[in-house]
């Protein structure tokens, strides 16, 4: 495993789980899965895996009791990271919110708490005021924010007064937008971007083809699985099997390769499997080289999915017929 090179508490493997998948219904896993999550989580701790990312959406506190008892006495090892899902974080709301995460985690201090996405009416100077608290009584160590723009993670660590540590938004082969600016942001600041669906939600797989596409209410809602989209992505997946067959890897270990060549990334694959949480881990070891680099870039960039406003009618007649 490899951790990325910053003075936190505890370090930061290249590679975390990412755990919306644990108790929730929507990604379609079925009732085995949560036994197989605790099997996931452990595993993850023996390969070096110490970023552990929830959130009190996910499954509505299901996911983070998976994860706390699964960690059990490694949770003090490893970065355990929730969210507050932001409907009027104002102070006093966003510390009891922690109180009960913690709770259902089992843990005394939340190593990283993130504000899930931007409110649009309540200022983070609000909502940082009740962070800042949680920080002073050791109830939360690093805070956080998800699917912020640049601008607005900087006025977040102006309120908090001190730094909001990483900022988790979207980042993939599909995804690149944080390359613009938040990247350059982290590297020179010392903060981290964590990647959120690093494999387009398994899109970049390989897995899934136009009559093959994913099960699962998450997937159905997500344009990239359109059977259209699936068709364009081909030559993007092939571009990743060609490169995949130098390093003796597969698709998903070069698309997780290709966000951690960024020293600040975190990326947080979730995983269907013990042997899913193993390459992935395993994926932190790949070293790019500039070519293979470039190429994936130009194929990722060659992929016009259609996408925003133009899916919508197909996604609905795609749902009408599963
Ligand atoms: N902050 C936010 O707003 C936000 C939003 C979304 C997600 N997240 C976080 O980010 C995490 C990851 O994102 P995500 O789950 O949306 O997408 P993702 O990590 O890109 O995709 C996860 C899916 O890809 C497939 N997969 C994983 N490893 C694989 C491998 N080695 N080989 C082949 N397929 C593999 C699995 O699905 P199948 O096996 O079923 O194909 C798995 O469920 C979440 O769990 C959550 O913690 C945060």
């Amino acid at each position: 495993m490899r951790y990325v090179r910053l003075d936190t508490p505890k370090p930061l493997s290249k590679i975390g789980l990412g755990t919306w998948q644990f108790g929730s219904r929507e990604w379609g896993y079925g009732p085995d899965y949560e036994r197989l999550a605790a099997d996931i989580v452990r595993r993850a701790v023996e390969l070096g895996v110490t970023v552990f990312d929830t959130a009190e959406l996910y499954g509505f506190g299901r996911s983070e009791r998976i994860l706390g008892a699964a960690l059990a006495g490694d949770r003090d090892k490893v970065t355990v990271a929730t969210k507050i899902f932001p409907v009027l974080p104002v102070a006093s709301v966003v510390q009891q919110r922690a109180v009960a995460s913690a709770a259902r985690l089992g843990v005394t201090s939340i190593d990283l708490y993130q504000v899930h996405q931007p409110n649009p009416v309540v200022a983070d100077q609000t909502t940082m005021r009740g962070m800042r608290a949680l920080q002073d009584v050791g109830l939360v160590g690093e805070v956080g924010v998800s699917n912020y723009s640049l601008r607005r993670w900087q006025v977040a660590e102006a309120a908090l007064g001190r730094r909001v540590l990483s900022n988790q938004v979207r980042y993939s082969m599909l995804d690149r937008r944080p390359e613009e600016d938040l990247l350059p942001y982290a590297a020179q600041a010392g903060r981290v971007v964590i990647a959120y669906s690093p494999l387009a939600q398994g899109f970049l797989s390989g897995r899934y083809d136009a009559h093959h596409p994913p099960t699962g209410a998450v997937r159905r809602a997500n344009p990239y699985f359109l059977p259209e989209n699936l068709e364009r992505g081909r030559t993007l997946i092939d571009t990743l099997r060609q490169v995949a067959a130098a390093h003796d890897a597969t698709p998903s270990q070069i698309a997780l390769a290709y966000v951690l060549r960024h020293p600040n990334v975190v990326a947080i694959p979730g995983a269907s499997s013990v042997e899913q949480m193993e390459r992935n881990a395993a994926a932190a070891e790949i070293d790019l080289t500039e070519d293979e680099y470039a190429a994936l870039m130009n194929s990722a960039r060659a992929f016009r999915p259609v996408t925003g406003l133009a899916a919508v009618p197909k996604l609905i007649r795609s749902r009408v017929r599963t």
